[in-house]
């Protein structure tokens, strides 16, 4: 597939990397144009672009930025990519910690009902709730014992379809979230988010998320990251997470 990756940070660049191992045509970008991605470009055997030349004719885009960039994309970014070309949004809403507050997320809105709100196109939610080291280094062949999963959540069941295919491609069992709105399910701090859960375990933390409560555990998180003190390690992250996240 060509696929457009904007954000080449922990999670996009991550993505960029697999997937032109796995035979993707990869197109990266960032926010300060072409020049500025050329060796990460080379260095995976992608192709360095613009963020408008990264999505132009693509067959699917990962949108992969710091949440409050999502407003200061080109307006008319998207104007080149065929309607039914999904665009991945791996996007997290940490107000206070990194994010300037937003108003609608606060009082209920799904973070990505909000990014395709600002896009002016659907979005598939996927890779949000997957931590970068997992997704670099945990993925592991389809019907491995414990193979790790990634929630999938859209509106548009080919598009869902295309994204569960390359979550599965990249070493991951898809599960379906369900909806864009009920996507919230697998926000921060849900008991879906950041756990390393099995396909089987992520089903059920989806199912146990309650609305409303994980804002408040997301609130209690930088508390949480420094009672890990300096570089933790993996596994303590994730028993953390499954701790705060999902007590029971
Ligand atoms: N880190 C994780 O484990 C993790 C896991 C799941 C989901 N997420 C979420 O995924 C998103 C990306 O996270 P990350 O950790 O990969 O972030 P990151 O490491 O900070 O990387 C962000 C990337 O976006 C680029 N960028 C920033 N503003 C941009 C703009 N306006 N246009 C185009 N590119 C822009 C940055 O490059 P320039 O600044 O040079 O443009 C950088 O390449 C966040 O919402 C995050 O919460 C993160």
């Amino acid at each position: 597939m060509k696929i457009g990756v904007i954000g080449i940070g922990n999670i996009g660049g991550t993505l960029a990397r697999k997937l032109s191992a796995a035979g993707h045509e990869v197109r990266v970008a960032n926010s300060k144009g072409r020049e500025s991605v050329l060796a990460f470009a080379k260095e995976i055997g992608a192709k360095a672009e613009d963020t408008k030349g990264a999505v132009e004719g693509a067959d699917l885009v990962i949108l992969s930025i710091p949440f409050p960039a999502i407003t200061s994309l080109p307006k008319d970014i998207f104007d080149g990519l065929p309607g039914h070309a999904p665009i991945i949004d791996t996007g997290n809403y940490y107000p206070g910690m990194r994010d300037p507050q937003i108003t609608a997320i606060d009082q209920g809105q799904s973070e990505s009902v909000w990014v395709s709100e600002q896009l002016g196109r659907p979005v598939i939610k996927a890779f949000n709730n997957i931590l970068a080291y997992s997704l670099a280094s945990l993925g592991s062949p389809e019907g491995a014992a414990d193979r790790l999963a990634v929630a999938v959540a859209g509106d548009n069941a080919a598009a869902k379809k295309i994204v569960m295919g390359l979550v599965n491609e990249l070493g991951f069992d898809p599960v379906d979230a369900g909806s864009l709105e009920e996507s919230w399910r697998q926000q921060p701090c849900t008991p879906v988010y950041c756990c390393d859960w099995n396909a089987e375990q992520t089903l059920e933390a989806l199912s146990l998320a309650v609305k409303g409560q994980a804002t408040q555990t997301r609130d209690r998180l930088w508390d949480q990251l420094m009672a890990l003190g300096l570089n933790p390690a993996h596994a303590q992250i994730v028993a953390s997470n499954r701790k705060a996240n999902a007590p029971a």
